[in-house]
């Protein structure tokens, strides 16, 4: 029993804690002939690292990644070999002191508790294996997943999130605006929202408390076609990729749990041809996905991020002698998972697709 790999065909195991030597990830059944670098991996882990900006951890880390296996030169050009793509991270700015409190006492709201009733042991140092520092391998492994992605589909897909609520604070549906995300430290997906939104944001870590947010994601340029009825369904998928991310209590595909409140003629996303002949939707209440297979249409969903469990404010919890205590966490801790939780709800979503379009063409041709 290990339960540390996710996918099917495009197979991604991560490994590694947050206050070892390294963490990783080994990229099974990426096809051979893919060029890949370092260079197409950096960029979006240097969109993930921390140390960022004031809104994130200070933690500092370099993140730079380095790729020990499957890639080779053969006088064209790194490319992928068909082989097991393995991509060390070093963790390197690690402080373990800042834990001491935590190796007996379990922080309400976070693993701690959890990992120590299941294993009977726990790496409580910077939350071990529960840490986010894990979500790492993920963007690199996604970056991977893009590779994969563009070199059937090109510039055609476009893979994006942003944060699109902040607390109580929200970005109307119709004010969205994706290309603003990697533009401000908040990730927001908006840039009017942003001076409040940083304001609003310095109140609550200065408070030393913490809150959660909302994640959209939108995937454009996948077509029709990828993703199986029943058990392979492609929102099922997403959806489980997505709520394996720490920290995140919920999903929502398309109109999600709104479609609830909706008649039948308001959710149907009627159909037309267009102007070329092909099928045209009028609307897109589903995500992206029917019967878990995606329509061709944009493929949409969000994202419920809780607030960090770590805060500075006491909490009642309880130890691992048994006894009652109040705890407050110390430690350099994001005062909001999700603005983080961006590039890592994009890196899921690649693993996903990627996993999908190489199933598809092995059933399909
Ligand atoms: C990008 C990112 C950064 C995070 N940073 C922190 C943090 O600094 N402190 C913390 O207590 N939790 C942080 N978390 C959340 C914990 O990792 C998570 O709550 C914990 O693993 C328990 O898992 P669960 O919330 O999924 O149940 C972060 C999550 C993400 C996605």
């Amino acid at each position: 029993m290990s339960h540390n790999t996710f996918g099917h065909l495009f197979r991604v195991t991560t490994w590694g804690e947050s206050h070892g030597p390294a963490i990783g990830c080994v990229v099974d059944g990426c096809p051979p002939l893919i060029p890949l670098t370092e260079a197409d991996i950096q960029p979006l882990l240097d969109l993930r690292k921390p140390g960022g900006s004031r809104f994130v951890t200070q933690r500092q880390e370099a993140d730079q990644v380095r790729i020990l296996s499957g890639v080779f030169d053969d006088g064209n050009g790194p490319v992928t070999t068909g082989t097991p793509i393995s991509l060390m991270i070093e963790n390197t700015d690690q402080r373990s002191k800042d834990y001491g409190e935590i190796a007996r006492a379990f922080r309400p709201g976070h693993a701690d508790y959890a990992y120590q009733a299941k294993y009977g042991v726990r790496d409580h140092r910077g939350g071990g294996r529960s840490s986010a520092r894990e979500t790492a391998s993920r963007v690199a492994a996604g970056a991977v997943a893009r590779k994969v992605l563009s070199s059937v589909l090109g510039d055609a897909i476009r893979i994006r999130a942003g944060v699109v609520q902040l607390g109580p604070h929200r970005i109307p549906d119709d004010a969205l605006d994706f290309d603003a995300v990697y533009d401000n430290a908040l990730f927001a997906a908006s840039a009017d929202v942003v001076p409040a939104w940083e304001a609003y944001l310095d109140g609550v870590r200065k408070a030393g408390s913490s809150i959660g947010a909302v994640v959209a994601l939108e995937v454009t340029g996948v077509p029709a076609g990828w993703g199986a009825p029943l058990y392979a369904k492609l929102d099922a998928e997403l959806a489980s990729g997505l709520m394996s991310i720490n920290a995140v209590k919920g999903v929502e595909i398309g109109a999600g749990f709104g479609s609830a409140e909706l008649s039948g003629e308001d959710n149907a996303d009627e159909m037309r041809i267009g102007d070329d002949g092909q099928p045209v939707f009028l609307s897109n209440k589903a995500g992206g996905v029917l019967g878990g297979i995606s329509t061709g249409q944009p493929i949409t969903a969000r994202v419920a991020f809780k607030p960090t469990s770590s805060i500075l404010t006491l909490r009642q919890t309880i130890n691992r002698d048994g006894a009652e205590v109040d705890l407050r966490t110390k430690g350099r801790h994001d005062p909001c998972v999700a603005l983080r939780g961006v590039p890592v709800v994009e890196a899921m979503a690649a693993i996903v697709l990627a996993d999908a379009m190489l199933r598809h063409r092995a059933q399909m041709g």
